[in-house]
């Protein structure tokens, strides 16, 4: 195992690899299926991160404040991560699909994979297009009687559509790791519950359904003061309640779906949750799915 430490957006993409090299382990038991890998918010390889360090330059000597420095942290990304893991193991995935919507970020991983992994470079598919959209061709053109998909999507904010959540359960083939937009989501959540008609449609969209509305926002004990007809609705849109619904919803679609990992920032604030769905109606599939993610999960919420 790798030592997870750093930025969370180093431990969610040691999450991802560590998973993509057990789960490659497991299938080699498995000779009869293609393997394939898709990173559906692929990136361009590679990304540079704001952290919050700790300066052993000599002006920092005095030991206030000016100790702490902003640096920038450079991190090999998902899909390069999971090259590198696939060429390292016994038995490697098939295919590769990296999607992007940005034509330059595309045009970069395109690059980098050449140069990189020269040979792995007929298995890769690089898709420029709305995850969302290419997905779902993807999902309608595999033949899932003989193919097992690992998929990661990982959005900066609420991109991924419920129906492209339910497609891919559907498969009954793939395996989803999917980051969570657990901060922006209890941002938009007023506490009023009056949320714009765009905010509330969005959030439709990536629930499935309105019903997160009357999970968050219940009528407050105080509103027999003020009579019928002029509710007040008190919120409950807590860490834990959010990332407990989002699981509950994916329980609705997913043959089983592990424990979340809580992402936060530097500050201690929830940015993301990282879960996995696995759409394998096999017991055993399962089983062996939630071992390798509870675990990795666990060592996530540990630090
Ligand atoms: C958080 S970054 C992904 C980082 C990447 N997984 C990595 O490890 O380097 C999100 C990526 O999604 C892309 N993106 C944003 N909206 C998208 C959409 N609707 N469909 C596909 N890609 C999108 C952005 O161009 C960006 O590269």
């Amino acid at each position: 195992m790798h030592a997870f430490g750093g930025t969370w957006s180093k431990l969610k993409l040691d999450c991802v690899e560590e998973y993509a090299r057990a789960y490659l382990k497991v299938m080699q038991k498995q000779p009869r299926y293609t393997l394939e890998y898709v990173d559906a918010f692929a990136g361009r390889g590679t990304q540079t991160v704001r952290t919050r360090g700790v300066s052993t330059d000599m002006c920092s000597f005095f030991g206030d404040e000016s100790e702490r420095t902003d640096t920038e942290e450079f991190l090999i990304g998902s899909a390069l991560r999971v090259l590198r893991a696939s060429s390292q193991a016994r038995r490697p995935f098939d295919r590769f699909t990296f999607i992007d919507a940005d034509r330059d970020s595309c045009d970069e991983l395109r690059s980098r994979v050449a140069s990189e992994y020269p040979t792995l470079m007929p298995a890769v598919n690089i898709v420029c297009d709305d995850a969302n959209a290419a997905l779902k061709r993807y999902v309608g053109a595999a033949d899932w009687n003989t193919t097992r998909s690992l998929v990661f999507l990982d959005p900066y904010g609420l991109e991924v559509e419920w129906d492209l959540i339910c497609k891919l359960a559907d498969t009954k083939a793939c395996d989803v790791w999917y980051l969570f937009p657990l901060g922006g989501v209890i941002r938009m959540m007023k506490n009023d519950g009056d949320l714009p008609d765009a905010w509330s449609s969005r959030l439709d969209k990536l629930f499935g359904s309105h019903d997160w509305y009357d999970e968050f926002y219940k009528p407050s004990p105080q509103q027999s003061l003020f009579g019928p007809g002029d509710e007040i609705l008190t919120k409950d849109a807590t860490t834990e309640h959010v990332v407990a619904y989002i699981r509950r919803r994916l329980g609705d679609v997913f043959a089983a779906v592990s424990s979340a990992a809580v992402l936060r920032n530097s500050k201690g604030a929830p940015l993301f949750a990282l879960v996995l769905g696995v759409s394998n109606p096999s017991p055993k599939a399962q089983a062996a799915a939630l071992r390798i993610a509870n675990h990795l999960v666990k060592g996530l919420n540990r630090l």
